[in-house]
Order: C-alpha cells, then structure tokens, then sequence
C-alpha cells in the first residue's frame, strides 16, 4: 500500500529454499512477493520476509556490513554475502532465488552446518606458535612493511564459506582442505614470527591437501574480501613440490631446508 504523494512500493519475488528436517522430506521453494526500496541488501529482503510474512523463516546474520561473515547464500546460484547484495540488481528479472551455501548440509532453511569448515580450520594451527620463547621485557615483536605484506592479503578472510560453496573439488570431495583453510594456513606460514611451518606443511603435502585442487581459481572470483585463495594454493604447490625435491638433495633435514630457505626468503624482504 502506498502513502498518498509516493510511489506505490514495488515489489520483487524472493523465492527462497527452505527446508525443516522434522518436517519435510526435501528442501522445497517458497516464494514472496516483497516490497523494496533501492537501498535494501538481500539480507533486509530477508529480515522483511521473516518480519511480515514468515516468523519462522531461518538464516545467519551478524554485522551488515561484510565483517563477520555469517550471511552467505547462494543467490540465483552464486555464493554471495546477503548484507553485500541489492535487490536492485535483481529488479530487471523481477525475481531472485536464494538457497543455502552449496556443498553444506542444511540445518534449516538457509543455515548451513559448518562444522566441517571449524574442524578443518582448528587442524591449521590458525595462530602465531612463537619461533623462539618471547616476554614482554622483549619489547615489540617489530615487522617490516615487505614482511607484512607476505601475509596481509590473506589475513583478510572473514571465514564467510563463499569460496568452498564455488570450489567443485569440495563439492565432491569434503575432505579436501579447501580455499580458505588453505589460504589462512599460509597466512600464518607467510608470518616472519611464526615457527610452525613445518607441521602445517605436512596439511599440504598430504592427498587432501593443496595437490586435490583442481585449479579452477572460482574461489578467489567470489571472495568478498579479495584473499585470493587461488593464489595461496598455488604458492603453497609450489612450496609442496621445493620441500619434495629437498627431501632427495638432503635427505636428513630436509624440511629444515625448505624452512630455512623460507626464513632467508622473508629475512631478505625485511632488509630492502
Ligand atoms: S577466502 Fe574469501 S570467500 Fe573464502 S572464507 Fe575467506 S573471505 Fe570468505
Ligand atoms: S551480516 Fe556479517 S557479513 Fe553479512
């Protein structure tokens, strides 16, 4: 209904999956005829559907602004961040489909389990393991511009599953590490202050490793914060393939080598 002196509101068909596993057998489409205003995100035509249709309509949602990453969906069947998306952009067609993120299991509706992702995440150390013991009397533990800029990018990731909702090899194998696993495991590796590569590096060498990704690069395209997953995985073949053929040129230390050629590496960065 329109206020006298405005526009009647359009409206956009949202069609939206859902699927409750007390009640029904499969996943089944429910559409909804919603009002909108130029500015509304995905996420808002959600939060209208749930506030005047449907209370018991599910999804995750946090920040609105593509910081916490809880809000991805599949929107007409690319993996998006909700609070990133306009309806605007759907309003040539009339209509937009949103189902859950791909290559999860369902919870409910457009909640999806990411248990495999937290486990997956958990197993890459995904913190800073000290090279050498450090108290505060040590002062500032003090970086260069060239050594932050060896992991920068890839600290970006909000953990949003955007990529592993793109990445074919996921969808068929679930044990497959995945882009941003993969991207937050070099992320610490790339880290002059970490000394934990070694351990992370036997993640990469092994079969669900970095040699399971089939080089699509589908990931780093639908990455809302510019990771570039693709490019850690194929930094890290390269780093999987030098520790392999070190392990022929010395075989007794030889991932000692690699590391410390990788410590030269970051140390001479840190000099220019
Ligand atoms: S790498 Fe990008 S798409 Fe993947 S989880 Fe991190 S922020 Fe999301
Ligand atoms: S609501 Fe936090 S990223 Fe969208």
């Amino acid at each position: 209904m329109s206020t006298p002196g405005q526009p009647p509101a359009r409206t956009i068909r949202i069609e939206v999956m859902r699927y409750d596993g007390e009640r029904d057998r499969a996943p089944r489409w429910q559409g909804f005829d919603v009002p909108y205003s130029d500015d509304m995100s995905v996420l808002q035509g959600l939060q209208a559907i749930k506030d005047q249709f449907d209370g018991s309509l599910s999804f995750r949602w946090s920040c609105r602004m593509a910081i916490c990453g809880s809000c991805g969906v599949m929107v007409d069947g690319v993996p998006k961040l909700g609070c990133q998306t306009f309806l605007r952009d759907y309003a040539h067609a009339g209509r937009l489909r949103i189902e859950p993120l791909a290559h999860f299991p369902i919870e409910r509706d457009l909640v999806v389990d990411i248990r495999d992702f937290i486990g997956k995440l958990e197993g890459i150390t995904p913190y800073i393991v000290p090279k050498q013991a450090r108290s505060p009397d040590d002062g500032e533990y003090l970086q260069t511009p060239q050594q932050l800029a060896m992991f920068e990018q890839f600290s970006s990731c909000i953990n949003c599953l955007l990529c592993y909702a793109a990445c074919p090899q996921y969808g068929l194998d679930d044990q497959f590490l995945g882009p941003a696993a993969i991207a937050l495991l070099h992320r610490y590796n790339a880290d002059s202050r970490d000394g934990a590569r070694v351990q992370r590096m036997q993640q990469l060498h092994a079969e669900e490793g970095v040699w399971s990704c089939t080089a699509v690069g589908y990931c780093s395209e639908v990455c809302p914060k510019g990771v570039d997953p693709a490019n850690a995985v194929n930094q890290n073949k390269v780093e999987s393939a030098k520790d392999y053929f070190l392990r022929f040129v010395a075989p007794k230390g030889a991932h000692n080598g690699a590391d410390k050629a990788t410590d030269k590496a970051t140390d001479k960065g840190a000099k220019t």
